[in-house]
């Protein structure tokens, strides 16, 4: 049988249709651009920004923010159509099952584990950077750092200071080892618990959430924009011969474009808004609204925020001194008289990254719903929980696998990892979009996609490039990632396919 096989659209639209078993349709456009902000604004903005200026794009790093946001426009086009045309959860794993067949299905969802669940991982590990910078550092380096990291810090003037790691080990020099990152776990356990309890009753919290994080960067913007000093835009982009910037996505525009893979992660869950379609009051038409309105507003955001940050402090500062909670490092060393501010930001960015975990973690543990309601992934994630509803044991078994990121990796190698995983799944849905131009023309279709195919073919050719400007060891490990799943794929799900059993 064929690997291609595809689960019929009338039978996706009549799931989507069963409002008895489904859920309630109670969300508006307003509602949706909320939600989309809500998981997107998070450690991309707070934390990745930074690492993008210090090693790829320096204060360019702005540019890198609009190479992003014009891929996930192409990227968030296609979305909208296949949104409207196919209004039912699971998204993108969804959206190719029934139109790509079974193997890229199963190919997507294997690629949105990378975004969902390391996506996961890696908030919660800017989540205890910026809980150890509020509580002024006193959980050790060591329980706060997964054991690839390590910090060279020296007696300077007096204090002590974090130094270069490419710098000459000095004789007073003294390293600090991770072992694991605690807060991180900690984090993860705490949503974890709250997801499997249920989170209906927590709409109203997040919406308080999104509307502080949106406050915060705006005041960061205003009160910072007087800061700024021009010559930390000079030069733009990083020279030529920079010591550590070695390969030609740390440096000058070829930096631009890594950077641009960085910060692409702080864009990641605009597409988490596809995945609340069957909850849309009028999907057809707010679900395009809901994915690019929020898109539009983060990018605006996201372009005046990297823009004061890199122009209060030294895109140098962001690999030694500023690297960790960044934000809140170019306050406290360069506003004066706004210390309130620093830790107003830190707990409004806790309070943040909280809602964008949980973000994260709910949306895996849709996609593995859907998935194992397919007969692709064992039954044990579909199973759930007798009193609150809820899928507790793909939950369980999720903390457990986030939590060897979240504890034992560095948070640069989990956002790079999320970001490809993302980037591919966007390849895809470009790609997807297209076929089914072609193939089923006649499908009623509330958004279109303007300008197919020439729409798509941006969107991959930017989407691949991006994933080009990434870390090559990073882009090994999520090669092998996806040739574990095709050894799955082949091994269990396409024995177990209840779509291939019944037909
Ligand atoms: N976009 C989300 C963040 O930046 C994943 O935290």
């Amino acid at each position: 049988m064929s690997l291609f096989i595809k689960k019929p659209l009338a039978q996706l639209l009549a799931q989507a249709g069963d409002s008895d078993k489904g859920l309630k349709r109670t969300l508006g456009a307003g509602n949706l651009v909320a939600l989309g902000i809500g998981a997107i604004i998070g450690a991309g903005l707070f934390v990745r920004t930074a690492a993008a200026a210090g090693e790829a794009a320096g204060p360019a790093v702005v540019i890198s923010f609009i190479i992003a946001a014009v891929g996930c426009a192409f990227a968030g086009l296609c979305y909208a159509e296949f949104a409207s045309m196919i209004p039912i959860a699971g998204s993108a794993y969804t959206y190719a099952y029934a139109t790509m067949g079974e193997l890229v299905a199963w190919i997507i969802g294997w690629a949105l584990v990378l975004e969902y669940a390391l996506g996961a991982a890696t908030v919660s590990i800017a989540w205890s950077e910026y809980l150890n910078n509020l509580l002024g550092g006193v959980i050790p380096y060591s329980l706060s750092h997964s054991p690839f990291e390590y910090a060279v810090n020296r007696m300077i003037g007096g204090e002590l200071k974090l130094i270069s790691t490419t710098e000459v080990l000095a004789s007073d020099a003294i390293v600090h080892q991770g072992i694991m990152n605690l807060p991180a776990l900690i984090i993860l356990l705490v949503l974890t618990l709250v997801l499997i309890k249920g989170t209906s009753e927590s709409a109203g919290l997040n919406a308080i959430i999104v509307f502080i994080k949106v406050v915060i960067v705006l005041v960061f913007i205003f009160l910072g924009w007087s800061y700024i000093k021009p010559e930390n835009y000079v030069p733009y982009t990083i020279p030529a011969g920079t010591p550590g910037h070695d390969t030609w996505r740390e440096f000058g525009w070829g930096g631009v474009l890594g950077g641009a893979g960085i910060v692409f992660f702080a864009f990641i869950g605009f597409d988490a808004v596809s995945t609340a379609a069957q909850e849309a009051k009028n999907p057809k038409r707010d679900m395009p609204i809901g994915i690019l309105g929020s898109l539009v507003v983060c990018t605006i955001l996201y372009v005046l925020f990297s823009h004061v940050l890199t122009g209060i402090s030294n895109w140098q500062e962001f690999k030694t001194v500023g690297k960790e909670a960044s934000v809140a490092y170019a306050i406290k060393t360069y506003m004066q008289g706004y210390e309130w501010l620093e830790v107003g930001i830190s707990i409004a960015i806790l309070a943040g990254f909280s809602s964008v975990i949980l973000a994260m973690l709910f949306g895996q543990s849709r996609v593995f719903y859907s998935m194992a309601n397919d007969g692709l992934i064992p039954k044990v994630f579909s199973d759930l929980h007798p009193k609150f509803r809820t899928p507790y044991k793909s939950n369980l078994i999720l903390f457990v696998f986030v939590g060897v990121f979240s504890g034992f990796v560095p948070g640069s190698m989990a956002g790079d990892l999320t970001s490809i995983g993302t980037l591919f799944a966007f390849v895809l849905v470009c790609v997807g979009v297209w076929v089914m131009r072609v193939k089923n023309p006649e499908l009623k279709r509330a958004f279109k996609t303007p300008l197919v195919p020439l729409v798509p073919i941006l969107g991959i050719i930017v989407c691949s490039l991006m994933i080009a400007g990434l870390d090559p060891y990073t882009i090994m490990v999520a090669v092998i990632w996806m040739a574990i799943g095709l050894v799955v794929y082949f091994t269990y799900s396409r024995f177990h396919s209840y779509l291939r059993k019944n037909s």
